[in-house]
């Protein structure tokens, strides 16, 4: 995988939206796989800044998000359809008929996610996925242990993923135990992805993504089987990366027409 290294989140941020946007320029019919949590909080910032001064333009652009959470509605201010509004769908000329999440209130559950599969086939496949990681190596939801063959499918918490993600709901509010998420078989269908992670907290599971050996007990590590995936990474969160030296060797002797 090709690992980019960076000053900050800030420099990833920007970045990574400069994929998104040679992505959107070389196709304005785009299918985006998006990306919740606190890491593309900054590049969703960047995007919707490009689309008010530099006319990036989101009208014929398609997008799945990876996951959201089972049984709370989509107005919950926890749900991820909510995040996304507030992060970036009210602030870009996305079509609403083009933005999907799986339904966290869908009656059958198997058959949605069946559909949500074909979704995305119908509209050509996901062209450029964007991914955080979890503390235990997470991509999505797809906590240890899952397939690296899984489609979307409902998943079950790691204690640790609760946690984290208390932040996102009031204090003493539950988090959901259960989600629907892409799986890693999905994910890797993507064309291109691109892997952010920021910050001491994500070095471990970073090491073990890039170059730990591919197992289900650090799910991003089936990121290797990926053909096209850009791992953007600040100093901190590559703190433990072994071949640090050779990445940076890599960077600055690319050549110009490999540059985004
Ligand atoms: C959640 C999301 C993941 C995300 C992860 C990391 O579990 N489902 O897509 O990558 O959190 O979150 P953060 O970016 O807040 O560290």
């Amino acid at each position: 995988m090709e690992v980019i290294l960076v000053r900050d989140a800030a420099e990833g941020a920007l970045t990574a939206a400069r994929y998104f946007k040679s992505q959107i320029q070389k196709k304005p019919t785009s299918v985006l796989g998006l990306a919740t949590g606190s890491t593309p909080i900054p590049l969703y910032r960047e995007l919707i800044r490009m689309h008010r001064e530099e006319n990036l333009c989101f009208s014929g652009v398609t997008t799945f998000n990876l996951d959201e959470y089972f049984g709370i509605a989509p107005d919950h201010p926890g749900s991820y359809r909510f995040f996304m509004k507030q992060h970036l769908f009210d602030h870009v000329n996305l079509h609403p008929k083009h933005v999907h999440l799986p339904d966290g209130q869908t009656q059958n559950v198997e058959s949605h996610c069946a559909e949500y599969e074909a979704l995305i086939k119908k509209g050509g496949g996901i062209d450029l996925q964007v991914l955080g990681i979890g503390h235990d190596g997470h991509i999505g939801f797809n906590e240890p242990s899952s397939s690296l063959a899984s489609r979307t499918r409902i998943k079950t918490l790691t204690q640790t993923t609760v946690n984290a993600n208390q932040q996102f709901f009031r204090p003493g509010e539950q988090v959901p135990r259960h989600v629907l998420t892409m799986g890693i078989g999905t994910i890797l269908d993507s064309r291109q992805c691109l892997l952010l992670a920021f910050g001491k907290a994500k070095a471990s599971a970073i090491a073990l993504a890039v170059e730990g050996p591919l197992t289900a007990k650090c799910p991003a590590s089936a990121l290797q089987l990926h053909p096209k995936t850009t791992a953007i990474i600040d100093h901190d969160a590559a703190s433990l990366l072994a071949l640090r030296e050779y990445y940076r060797e890599v960077q600055t002797n690319k050549p110009e027409w490999q540059r985004v």
